[in-house]
């Protein structure tokens, strides 16, 4: 699909068939996130699968993770990140979350909905899923068939400021 068409298709699906999603499309979403760039090619990143009912109940005492059949948690090393010398400012979320990006955009492509999660206990998910020191949640993004209404691909200028307001051409 043509880029844009595919990024305007996209949406914050909410409500969700309760339909695995098939192991190639699993497998596609996961070589996007393969190929993302991150800072310095330093890969600071993991990324847990997590589709068995209980561990998607365990994470459901984290977040809304909107009864998705499929989430993927996008976790950051920050001492593996690229550290700006000049400001110390660590670029792990921003790398995780390129990573997030092309998760999003291929699960589009692959004829999935999708959901980006923010909205969560951090340590939560830590305790639950007893993950290694250091190794912190930055992303959750749920996946799956879509069982509520579709928002039209042309809905932007509705829900978009106007996007002279936020570009500035110097
Ligand atoms: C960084 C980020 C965090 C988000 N966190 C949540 C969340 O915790 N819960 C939720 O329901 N939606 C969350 N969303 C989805 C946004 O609310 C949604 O993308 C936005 O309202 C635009 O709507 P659209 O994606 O349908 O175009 C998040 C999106 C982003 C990019």
């Amino acid at each position: 699909m043509e880029f844009l068409e595919l990024a305007k298709k996209r949406y914050a699906a909410r409500t969700y068939r309760q339909q695995p999603v098939e192991p190639e499309k699993i497998n596609a979403v996961l070589q996007a996130a393969y190929v993302a760039p991150t800072a310095a090619n330093l890969q600071p990143h993991h990324i847990f699968v997590i589709q068995k009912p209980e561990n998607l109940q365990k994470l459901s005492k984290a977040a809304n993770i909107y009864h998705a059949p499929l989430v993927f948690l996008v976790c950051v090393e920050e001492s593996a990140a690229w550290v700006r010398p000049f400001d110390r400012k660590n670029h792990g979320d921003i790398d995780a979350s390129i990573i997030t990006d092309h998760m999003m955009l291929e699960a589009t492509e692959q004829g999935l909905n999708s959901v980006w999660i923010c909205y969560f206990k951090p340590d939560v998910i830590c305790s639950e899923f007893d993950l290694p020191q250091g190794c912190h949640p930055v992303n959750l993004l749920a996946v799956g068939y879509g069982a509520g209404p579709v928002p039209s691909p042309d809905r932007h200028h509705e829900t978009r400021k106007p996007l002279e307001t936020i570009v500035t051409w110097y």
